[in-house]
């Protein structure tokens, strides 16, 4: 039988760099989406696909990703004597959502080796969830849950998947694949930034992973032998697990991907859950219609 994943793993300790100087001392991650980190979006997807805790991969200047999903006293008492009961719950309601863990990656050297610091929170038969801190997406079914359910068929590390215009491939790392079903492909090769002519497909992957224990072994492996130039990434045990024979799966995911890592994708995130929110959505809406710029 197939070991329940109730475990998800946020690395958190990336520098930001394509945001600067906006993440000189603030995690991108808490960048807000109109009123709420993005962080928050994400744990609470996963919360949604069932996970119960939550790891996360932190770094220099990520104190404020704790802080926000620890309790606070004061700031509840304040709202609670100021009459806003609601927001003090909404408040207090932050910190429940799951059992949070921090452990820290001392210098940002790649998604991969945050991974592996993880990695003695987890059992050594234990798949987990991996949600990268950038990777938001629109939609009615959790990400996480579709990953789950992949997992759950395929036993196997399941890569979700997206569609991109092929304007866009050369900034990604796109997969070549076997269509298996309407969703589901055998990943054959991740190739990286490839060029719109030479790219096998317009599908990658934005940032959600299950892993297997053969995945972990796979970076430890990489880790000692270092073979890998710069970062250690999940990408790297990926093409090394592909090359020895493992079998790896992609996930189409449903909805809109909103990639809140760089300047333009952040903004078009806002502006595309901002125009869904029922406070300001219509009024933003008239906003950009009557938007007049000075010359
Ligand atoms: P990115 O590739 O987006 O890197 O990381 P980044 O550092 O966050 O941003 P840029 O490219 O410099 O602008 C993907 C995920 O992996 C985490 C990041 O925090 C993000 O959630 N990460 C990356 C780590 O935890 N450690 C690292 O060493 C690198």
């Amino acid at each position: 039988m197939i070991k329940k994943i109730t475990k998800a793993i946020l690395p958190v300790a990336g520098l930001g760099t394509r945001f600067l100087p906006a993440t000189k001392v603030q995690p991108k991650e808490m960048l807000p989406v109109v009123d709420k980190p993005v962080i928050q979006y994400l744990v609470e997807e996963v919360v949604a696909a069932g996970i119960e805790e939550i790891i996360f991969v932190t770094g220099r200047e990520k104190r404020a990703i704790e802080d926000h999903f620890d309790v606070a006293p004061g700031l509840e008492s304040v709202l609670e004597k100021q009459g806003k009961p609601e927001l003090a719950k909404l408040i207090r309601d932050i910190s429940n959502l799951a059992s949070f863990s921090y452990v820290r990656q001392k210098q940002a050297l790649g998604d991969g080796q945050a991974l592996l610091e993880a990695r003695k929170l987890i059992a050594p038969d234990e798949s987990v969830l991996v949600v990268f801190g950038d990777c938001l997406f629109d939609n009615s079914i959790p990400g996480s849950k579709e990953l789950l359910q992949s997992f759950e068929k395929f036993n196997a590390p399941i890569v979700g998947l997206a569609e991109i215009a092929k304007s866009e491939v050369a900034k990604f790392g796109v997969i070549d694949g076997k269509k298996i079903d309407d969703v589901h492909y055998g990943i054959k090769a991740f190739v990286e930034k490839p060029s719109a002519e030479k790219a096998p497909s317009t599908i990658v992957a934005p940032g959600k992973y299950v892993i297997t224990p053969e995945v972990f072994e796979t970076l430890a492996d990489l880790a000692v032998s270092k073979k890998f130039s710069g970062e250690l990434r999940l990408a790297n045990a990926f093409d090394e697990m592909l090359k020895s024979g493992h079998e790896i799966y992609g996930r189409l995911l449903s909805g809109t991907w909103l990639d809140t890592g760089d300047k333009f994708s952040f903004l078009k995130a806002n502006i595309h859950m901002a125009l869904k929110h029922p406070e300001i959505g219509s009024k933003l809406a008239e906003y950009i219609k009557a938007i007049k710029l000075e010359k």
